[in-house]
């Protein structure tokens, strides 16, 4: 049987892309389907944490956590905030959108003919930022997909954000957004990257939740 080492941890947990209205049929949204957000609560919860996943991507059943479904980034927000207080570990696996159309229409918006439509977008809150501004007992881990300079755009991403932790995962050739398998760097504040090795996403959340307990402990 599995160690109960996160016993008694109050853990939050985003996945999934957020899902910007542009009016009553469409939105703008990312790949993120919810597998490393959603195994990342299954592993805690195996491991004796009570978690909620806060999740846009509800496909999957999972029996020993409570999941509350959001669609937009804003939505994602205010749940996550509202749990904020209470909780030991926030994690944020969700691919939020930084931008949402600034007036989404009422109505199916017509088509607009050889001019092309434009569409003003507005900025998002950035959640985990606010949390790692905000955070007093909290630990806050974050991921960043990133197509190039992984390292170091996450490195600032840690920084900026004032995160605990920070998960470098790099995004194409069948890794990243939407596939079974992931490869992540654990970027740390003040120590080395620290590379894992490619495994399936269910394997990682295991190990990353070890290696968070190692450190908190
Ligand atoms: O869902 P899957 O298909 O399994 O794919 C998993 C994943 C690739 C989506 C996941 O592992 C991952 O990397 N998630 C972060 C995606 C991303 O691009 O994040 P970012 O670099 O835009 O943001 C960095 C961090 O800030 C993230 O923790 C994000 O949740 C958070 N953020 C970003 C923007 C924003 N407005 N608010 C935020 O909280």
């Amino acid at each position: 049987p599995q160690q109960a080492y996160l016993a008694g941890q109050k853990i939050v947990i985003t996945a999934g892309g957020t899902r910007e209205r542009i009016d009553p049929v469409r939105y703008l949204t990312n790949d993120s389907s919810g597998k490393m957000g959603t195994a990342l609560a299954n592993a805690a919860a195996a491991a004796g944490a009570e978690v909620e996943l806060i999740t846009t991507a509800q496909q999957l059943t999972l029996p020993q956590v409570k999941v509350t479904a959001v669609q937009t980034a804003s939505e994602m927000a205010t749940a996550v905030q509202s749990r904020f207080e209470a909780a030991d570990i926030v994690l944020m696996a969700a691919a939020v959108a930084d931008y949402r159309p600034a007036a989404p229409a009422d109505h199916k918006l017509k088509k607009q003919g050889a001019a092309g439509l434009t569409i003003d977008l507005v900025q998002n809150p950035d959640i985990l930022a606010q949390l790692g501004n905000a955070k007093t007992h909290q630990f806050v881990v974050g991921f960043a997909a990133e197509t190039n300079d992984l390292l170091a755009n996450a490195q600032t991403k840690l920084t900026k954000k004032h995160a605990d932790l920070l998960i470098a995962n790099p995004v194409g050739s069948g890794l990243g957004f939407n596939a079974d398998n992931n490869t992540v760097t654990l970027l740390w504040p003040n120590a080395a990257p620290e590379p894992l090795p490619t495994a399936s996403k269910i394997a990682l959340a295991q190990t990353i939740w070890q290696k968070i307990a190692q450190v908190r402990a």
